[in-house]
């Protein structure tokens, strides 16, 4: 595990771009597994930058992003398709038909569950899979409690996700329930993790999950047997360690 701190927001979002960019140009072919949330906004941004100066493309790369509400369409505004949409993808050179997210208006879990985990499969694997952590130490939307050998599934989020979800939305009764995520399995299926955090919110999280017990309570905890994890964070993230 290798752990980079950037001096605050700006600074990690472009460490972070770089060790992306890093595995774009080494392999043009890369399948990216993408996360939504705050964190990732300034290192898309990056990205977006540096491909308008021509210096990454993205013509042959393939993504697959960790989660989606359920019963939310790729055209609403709070849509994890859409979010993708407007934060990286309608901005760079990528094959649309090349991205994916799961399908949120298939109302049948396990149906749209077991699709996603063939186009995962389908497209060979995730080369490099960047995750946010939750200050629950959730990752993707797998809340503590989960199996870590579950693939992609339908779960009910927890009060604190949605309490800290419920900003994007106009109330917190807007929030979705329920999410499908990939499982744990498929994260650590991933060759290679690259895992952001940054703010004081984020430090107990970090740090259970590097030092503390693996366990499905701190669900980011099971990294610490992933062969090939980074982590890029600002101090306020890391300042328990
Ligand atoms: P955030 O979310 O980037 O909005 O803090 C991260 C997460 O909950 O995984």
């Amino acid at each position: 595990m290798v752990i980079y701190k950037g001096k605050d927001y700006k600074d990690v979002s472009r460490k972070a771009a770089n060790i992306m960019s890093a595995q774009i140009i080494m392999n043009p072919r890369s399948v990216l597994g993408l996360a939504t949330g705050s964190t990732p906004v300034g290192m898309y941004q990056q990205l977006i930058e540096w491909y308008k100066k021509g210096d990454l493309d993205f013509s042959k790369i393939t993504t697959v992003n960790l989660d989606e509400y359920k019963g939310l369409s790729p055209d609403n505004d709070q849509s994890y398709r859409y979010f993708m949409d407007q934060n990286l993808l309608n901005h760079i050179n990528i094959e649309k038909s090349h991205t994916y997210v799961p399908n949120g208006m298939d109302e049948d879990s396990e149906r749209a569950c077991k699709e996603y985990d063939k186009i995962i499969s389908m497209v060979g694997g995730i080369d490099m899979q960047l995750l946010g952590i939750g200050g629950n130490g959730h990752i993707g939307f797998n809340e503590p409690g989960v199996a870590f050998e579950k693939e992609t599934h339908c779960v009910n989020l927890t009060e604190s996700t949605i309490k800290a979800n419920a900003r994007f939305f106009k109330s917190i009764d807007d929030v979705p329930k329920q999410a499908y995520t990939m499982g744990i399995k498929n994260i650590m299926s991933a060759k290679k993790i690259l895992l952001i955090a940054t703010g004081s919110s984020k430090a107990k999280a970090i740090y259970d999950s590097l030092y503390g017990p693996i366990t499905p309570n701190v669900p980011a905890s099971i990294l610490q047997l992933h062969p090939d994890v980074t982590i890029v964070a600002d101090e306020d993230a890391l300042q328990l360690l």
